[in-house]
């Protein structure tokens, strides 16, 4: 496949970006999009040109950096694939393909593509967590029973990794769908019990500390979500905020 890319090229993050036009060649539909993107690289690299800045690490769908808006969406055409799992059998020979970062206040541009999703990291820090004694007298987590349901939406929740395509999809640039996941990954099991109002009060204030907007029930957030995270986690997140501040915790 012979392709035009249009990418945007941005040196940092007070500069300002354009998007810039390459032609690849040779690009087979059993190739991943970030091997094609390792293949326009090399031959910048080959030409003595900047290569593309982007985030990837795992490269199988886990750990949440290759973060890609690809003809207007985030991780590209498909349906529960990011970047890294994303095919070049998805487009066609001769075709345009756009690629921009995630786009959201609260995700500056640190190069090109790459943005800085720390603030993902500070809503965790907020409360995304249990503490856990240990003076020695810890309950043995597998001794507590947990209902079959309750196991399988925390474990569905917890499935969210992070990637930040529910906030560069929404017109609001809301993490609610996010932080949302993070907190019903601990609510829905007892051993998240402990600490259960402060942690969804905290993190429901550090992610508007952050700047992320608000939600307005859209759902594009789901549909773009390559880990399929539920809406209702951010119903349940509302009802668990709404209890915890009515109980003056706030
Ligand atoms: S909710 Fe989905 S889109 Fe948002 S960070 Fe988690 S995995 Fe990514
Ligand atoms: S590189 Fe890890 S999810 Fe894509």
């Amino acid at each position: 496949m012979k392709l035009l890319l249009k990418i945007w090229r941005q040196d940092g993050p007070k500069e300002k970006g354009q998007m810039v036009d390459y032609n690849v060649d040779g690009i087979e539909g059993d190739m991943s999009f970030l091997e094609m993107m390792d293949i326009l690289n090399s031959q910048l690299i080959e030409k003595g040109e900047e290569p593309i800045n982007f985030d990837h690490d795992c490269r199988e769908g886990i750990c949440g950096s290759c973060s890609m808006f690809i003809n207007g969406e985030a991780h590209g055409p498909g349906r529960n694939v990011t970047t890294c799992q994303l095919h070049m059998r998805s487009f066609k020979d001769g075709e345009t393909i756009f690629i921009e970062p995630w786009r959201a206040k609260a995700f500056p541009v640190i190069k090109d593509l790459m943005v800085d999703r720390s603030a993902f990291d500070r809503i965790i820090q907020a409360g995304g967590y249990v503490s856990v004694n240990t003076s020695g007298n810890t309950q043995d987590a597998n001794s507590i029973p947990i209902p079959k349901e309750d196991a399988d939406l925390a474990f569905d929740a917890a499935t969210c990794i992070g990637c930040g395509a529910c906030v560069a999809t929404c017109k609001n640039a809301s993490a609610m769908l996010f932080t949302s996941a993070k907190v019903a990954q601990l609510s829905l099991l007892p051993q998240g019990q402990v600490e259960g109002k402060e942690r969804v009060i905290n993190m429901v204030n550090q992610m508007d500390l952050e700047g992320f907007g608000n939600c307005t029930n859209t759902g594009a957030c789901e549909v773009e979500c390559p880990k399929g995270i539920s809406l209702d986690n951010i119903a349940r997140m509302n009802r668990e905020f709404l209890s915890a501040t009515a109980k003056g915790k706030k």
